[in-house]
């Protein structure tokens, strides 16, 4: 795994978006937030569950998981901007509308949002498998996915509600674009579809507990470590804020086991990537 992060670095490095021209920063600011790193969990599982199921399949995963990488970045950009939850640091580094300006930060997102569906038209495997991989990211990523976690998030801020609610934006913000990057790392390697569902399934349940554990990132890290500001979410319908410490670290927990479960029922490859990743994440 780590020997496959690390060509991804690479790839990321010589895939930058360009677009040269006479604006004195904005070319910059396109890859800022890329080359800043952050955990690279997405790319990870979509190089795992690629390579989990076809060793060979690496060089067409890598394109599938910078086209993640690049809408996580989008979303990542305008999550931090003061409309939303106005956050001014995000990977150890000043977010974008800081260092910038909001303009340069809201079309910075946009771009990396339409670049990474050029990633994806443009990876090395068969227009069939690219147009599923194209619908995948949009169907989770877009309007009743990932947008549609952040609209609620926000909308219902300062406003408390229970608990399957919360659970339904996490699915959302978090889970939606997670549970693609497995699904779409196991078409990148040659899976058939139920493999690709239950792969997604699978992904839905991990994005939930990655997003309760950001939730206690939030409540227990100071800023420097987590990279970004915390103590941030005491007005949001978190885990933490909702049910407290305690209750939010024992639903993490049970998530967790309930993941291992299903990590083992999976074909052997896939399985020992996944326990690493879970080994490594978490
Ligand atoms: C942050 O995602 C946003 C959430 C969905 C919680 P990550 O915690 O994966 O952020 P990076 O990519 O490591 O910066
Ligand atoms: C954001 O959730 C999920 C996204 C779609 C970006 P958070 O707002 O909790 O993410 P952080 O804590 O800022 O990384
Ligand atoms: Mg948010
Ligand atoms: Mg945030
Ligand atoms: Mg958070």
């Amino acid at each position: 795994m780590n020997n496959l992060l690390s060509a991804f670095e690479v790839y990321l490095r010589e895939h930058l978006p360009k677009a040269p021209s006479f604006h004195p920063y904005y070319e910059k600011a396109l890859g800022e937030m890329l080359l800043a790193g952050g955990k690279r969990f997405r790319a990870a599982l979509v190089l795992a569950t690629a390579t989990g199921i076809d060793e060979t399949s690496a060089p067409k995963a890598m394109s599938v998981a910078l086209a993640i990488e690049t809408f996580h970045a989008y979303s990542l950009i305008h999550d931090d901007l003061p409309a939303m939850d106005d956050a001014d640091f995000r990977r150890s580094r000043p977010t974008l509308h800081k260092t910038y300006d909001e303009v340069t930060a809201i079309l910075v997102g946009d771009a990396l949002n339409t670049h990474s569906f050029l990633h994806l038209a443009n990876a090395p495997i068969s227009d069939e498998a690219k147009v599923k991989l194209i619908a995948i990211l949009a169907e989770n990523g877009g309007a009743a996915g990932m947008v549609l976690g952040q609209a609620l998030d926000c909308r219902f801020e300062g406003r408390k509600l229970d608990a399957q609610k919360v659970e339904f934006i996490h699915r959302r913000k978090t889970g939606a674009l997670i549970a693609a990057s497995l699904q779409m790392g196991a078409i990148a390697g040659g899976a058939d579809d139920p493999l690709a569902k239950r792969l997604y399934d699978f992904g839905m349940n991990l994005g939930l507990y990655f997003q309760i554990r950001d939730d206690i990132i939030d409540a227990t890290q100071d800023s420097a470590t987590a990279g970004k500001p915390t103590q941030n979410d005491e007005n949001k319908n978190g885990f933490v804020t909702l049910f407290g410490l305690e209750a939010a670290r024992d639903r993490a927990n049970a998530e967790a086991s309930k993941l291992k479960k299903v990590i083992a029922d999976f074909p052997g490859g896939l399985s020992g990537n996944l326990s690493e990743i879970l080994r490594a994440y978490f």
